[in-house]
């Protein structure tokens, strides 16, 4: 039998690393190695995939030395990294998109080449411009710059908003439906989305890890552009449940990030309401192109709401 490659995946027990593990470990060809902050909790999250989870704190004080070991004899590294309470930063803690999308990419892009593993797969997101205001938006641009810049080869990956089972997004609006008496919104509820599922993502990714989409940079967005009340709508009309939209308006929510930024662990900050406010539209011909994809209708992506 052909020795197996390695990938390593960072950010293998999230969301959309969760969906992207769960495609590379079927493959027989492949050995797929998950680095992790936790392993019990990764192994909890993943399931039954027979993936190696490797402990490393891409934050940690040790990552320099870690990580070449890490990524030793791996073809691919694939990195879908967020910190935890996104996004809302959280400087203390080290929970910063520059610290988090920048820092740890970085790192990952450095040991990737010092561990000679070829490929770097990154997810980055609609808008990612090193010139943004935005410290989100910013920092997945200048990842994206340096990833260029490394001489690997590579493909970047900017999605919209992606949902399925076990995202954020649509699960909180789902809890709502089922517990809360009104459906939140923030701003004027019209910030435009183009929601992509994320086996959709997934399928690309599987094929970019076997090298597809090679030095190329795609949006990554569903076939439909909805405004977010409208995305909401069709959550409820989906699952059955009907509430009222409140609308939060966009200085409401600013006001309280810049109060909530006061406290010491502050659970809201005036960046994380504009990023909330923020359109999130994008081209996914390319996507399409390049990796033979026919995306899912959301209709069909959320079909998995109706049995809940
Ligand atoms: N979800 C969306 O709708 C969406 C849309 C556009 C772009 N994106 C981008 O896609 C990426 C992934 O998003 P997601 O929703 O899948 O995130 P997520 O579910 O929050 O997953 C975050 C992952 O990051 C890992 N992580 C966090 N801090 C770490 C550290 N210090 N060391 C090692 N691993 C660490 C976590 O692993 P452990 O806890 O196991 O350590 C976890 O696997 C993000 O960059 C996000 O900006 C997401």
């Amino acid at each position: 039998m052909a020795k197996k490659e390695t990938v390593v995946v960072a950010g293998g027990s999230g969301f959309i690393g969760r969906a992207v593990v769960h495609r590379l470990a079927l493959k027989p060809n492949l050995e797929v190695r998950v680095l992790t902050r936790d392993p019990a909790r990764a192994r909890a999250r993943i399931g039954r995939d027979p993936v190696q989870l490797l402990k490393l704190d891409l934050l940690g004080p040790t990552r320099g030395q870690e990580l070449p070991e890490a990524l030793a004899g791996a073809r691919a590294v694939f990195t879908s990294v967020q910190f935890d309470g996104y996004p809302v930063e959280d400087p203390g803690r080290k929970r910063t998109f520059e610290q988090v999308d920048l820092g740890a990419t970085v790192a990952l892009l450095e040991a990737a080449r010092r561990a000679g593993a070829p490929r770097f797969i990154y997810v980055s997101g609609v808008g990612a411009d090193a010139r943004a205001r935005h410290p989100a938006f910013r920092a997945k641009g200048l990842a994206e710059d340096a990833i260029r810049r490394s001489g690997l080869e590579f493909t970047i990956f900017r999605p919209s908003l992606v949902y399925g089972p076990g995202d954020r997004v649509v699960s909180m609006a789902a809890a709502a439906l089922r517990f809360a008496p009104v459906l939140v919104v923030p701003g004027n509820g019209r910030q435009k989305l183009q929601p992509i599922f994320v086996e959709d993502l997934a399928t690309c990714a599987e094929l970019a890890v076997e090298g597809r989409g090679r030095n190329g940079v795609f949006e990554a967005g569903g076939p439909r552009c909805v405004t977010l009340e409208e995305f909401l709508k069709v959550i409820m009309q989906i699952s059955r449940r009907h509430r009222p939209i409140v609308r939060l308006p966009a200085a409401f929510l600013q006001i309280a990030g810049r109060l909530a930024e006061l406290l010491p662990r502050p659970p809201f900050s005036a960046d994380a309401a504009m990023f909330l406010l923020a359109d999130s539209q994008c081209q996914p011909e390319a996507l399409q192109r390049e990796f033979g994809l026919s995306l899912t209708p959301l209709e069909e992506g959320l079909s998995y709401l109706a049995s809940r």
